[in-house]
């Protein structure tokens, strides 16, 4: 199955380099949140080569939703395009991402940034690899010396004050903070230990199902921003190297103990 996660998400990566080197219709999903052709085409490749494959699977996508037929405990989660308002930009930060889910634990994942011919992928118990090497977290182990990333969600506008105190926070605590504009990325960048940390709200299936497997396989720790268990249907992310995990938690807990209503 791995093979074909990795497979799905190199060819659907080819796909997003073909329109990005001629050009592509770009439509607003919301005020900022874009999707564009690349993301359609990308997206109408992978379910193809699963259903060719796993008719009976299910399929959860971003921009098809879930998949209504099948009724298979294994469900594929799919974002066909992470990154998709750099992509719009020709800003070179952006994936694919493929997990299995089976009976609601990941299997398999993989992540694809085209732009740096980069293939992250785990499966379960395999460990994680980045272009078929073995990648470990870091082992910074304080926050003052940790490089750590967030995104902001689409509601960015409306929930601004909600979403800033953590910046500040991080901003003041840690080595660096970085926003790159594509989760998956963030993630894989976790597992391969060139980042410490990645927080952040209002977060997907699609955005994470990959990440969370490719992340823990490669010794991290994933919860939500709260410390509670992690899973495909909780918008909160925290996912670290493990070590910087209970330093960034108490963080997070003390302006959730400041500012209650955030
Ligand atoms: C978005 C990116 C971004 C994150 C947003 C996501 P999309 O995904 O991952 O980094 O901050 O929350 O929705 O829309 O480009 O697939
Ligand atoms: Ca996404
Ligand atoms: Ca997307």
């Amino acid at each position: 199955m791995l093979e074909l996660v990795i497979r799905a998400a190199r060819e659907a990566g080819a796909i997003l380099q073909e329109y990005a080197a001629r050009g592509f219709q770009v439509e607003h999903k919301g005020r900022i949140n874009l999707v564009t052709e690349a993301d359609l085409a990308s997206e109408r490749h992978i379910k193809q080569l699963i259903a060719s494959h796993y008719p009976n699977h299910r399929i959860l996508a971003e921009e098809s939703g879930a998949s209504s037929h099948a009724s298979d405990e294994y469900c594929w989660i799919i974002d066909p395009l992470d990154g998709t308002t750099n992509f719009s930009h020709g800003f070179p930060c952006y994936a694919v991402s493929i997990g299995v889910e089976y009976k609601g634990g990941m299997v398999a994942g993989a992540i694809y940034d085209p732009s740096r011919d980069e293939m992250f992928a785990a499966e379960r118990g395999g460990g994680a690899t980045c272009n078929d090497r073995r990648i470990q977290v870091s082992d910074v182990g304080q926050l003052e010396k940790a490089l750590v990333v967030s995104g902001f969600p689409y509601d960015v506008r409306e929930r601004m004050d909600e979403y800033l105190p953590a910046w500040r926070e991080f901003l003041n605590r840690a080595q660096g903070v970085r926003r790159f504009g594509a989760a998956a990325i963030d993630m894989a960048y976790v597992a391969m230990g060139r980042l410490e940390g990645f927080w952040e709200h209002g977060l997907n299936a699609w955005d994470t199902a990959a990440g969370w497997i490719i992340v823990e396989e490669a010794g991290g720790r994933v919860t939500q921003l709260d410390g509670s268990p992690f899973d495909n249907h909780t918008p909160s992310l925290l996912c670290t190297n493990g070590k910087v995990h209970d330093e960034m938690l108490a963080v997070l807990r003390d302006i959730k103990r400041d500012n209650p209503s955030r």
